[in-house]
């Protein structure tokens, strides 16, 4: 049975265009796959705290000697891993803000790439210590933004630190393989994003149905360098 992480970080409610593909994509997915657990993970509804010095430090120290204290400091990113850790499956609908990544998705990374979790740390392995220990899950993303030409070789590649972050950041969330449908133009509301709004929303019951197909091999805890 797949287990499938239904995550948004838009904070538009109901005009949000990414909620809407999420929301789109797990209907026909599930139409695809009923048996499907299905997880809910909405960051604007429930913010996930910011890491401060007292999460790391309790990050550092080893489970069996965490005071309660301790404990508490990592309960939020504990909830947020354990639902990272079953999922098969990470549908996630994010708007680009200020050429990143939205606040709320930036603070639920933080809380789930955490050591002895989602990477493990050793010296020994010399100029890239850092080892992930997820692999073989599969990441929809599905990005909307109001400006456009953020593609590789596109005008405003170089203002592109969102799709580009979270790609640096798929070793470490085990994502094995990744779909992107983004919507552009937004800001622009003219014919250019109707277009993009229909061949996003066209796109998306094929990608259901491509996703619920294919399963990745849940292996291949390959080294991970930092570029
Ligand atoms: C705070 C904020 C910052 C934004 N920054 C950018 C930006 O840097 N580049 C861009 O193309 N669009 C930017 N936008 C536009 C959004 O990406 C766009 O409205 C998108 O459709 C929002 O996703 P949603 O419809 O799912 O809410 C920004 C919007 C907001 C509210």
């Amino acid at each position: 049975m797949t287990t499938l992480l239904h995550m948004d970080a838009s904070v538009r409610g109901e005009r949000s265009l990414t909620r809407r593909l999420t929301r789109d994509f797990v209907e026909h997915f599930l139409a695809e796959a009923p048996g499907t657990r299905v997880l809910r993970r909405d960051l604007a509804a429930t913010p996930p705290p910011f890491v401060d010095q007292d999460w790391i430090t309790s990050s550092f120290t080893d489970p069996a000697d965490r005071t309660p204290d301790m404990v508490r400091s990592l309960a939020a990113s504990d909830e947020l891993l354990n639902e990272l850790e079953v999922a098969d499956l990470l549908v996630l609908g994010t708007p680009m803000y200020n050429y990143g990544m939205p606040a709320r998705l930036k603070a639920w990374v933080d809380q789930v790439i955490r050591v002895g979790r989602t990477f493990t740390f050793d010296l020994a392995r010399g100029d890239y210590p850092l080892k992930p220990v997820l692999a073989g899950k599969k990441l929809v993303l599905l990005t909307s933004s109001g400006e456009f030409g953020f593609g590789p070789g596109e005008e405003r590649s170089g203002m592109n630190h969102f799709d580009t972050h979270l790609a640096v950041l798929e070793g470490y969330l085990g994502i094995a393989e990744r779909y992107h449908v983004a919507v552009e133009y937004q800001e622009f509301g003219d014919n250019r994003h109707a277009a993009s709004v229909a061949e996003a929303t066209r796109a998306v019951p094929l990608l259901a149905r491509l996703a619920a197909s294919f399963s990745p091999p849940r292996s291949g805890d390959a080294d991970h360098k930092r570029p």
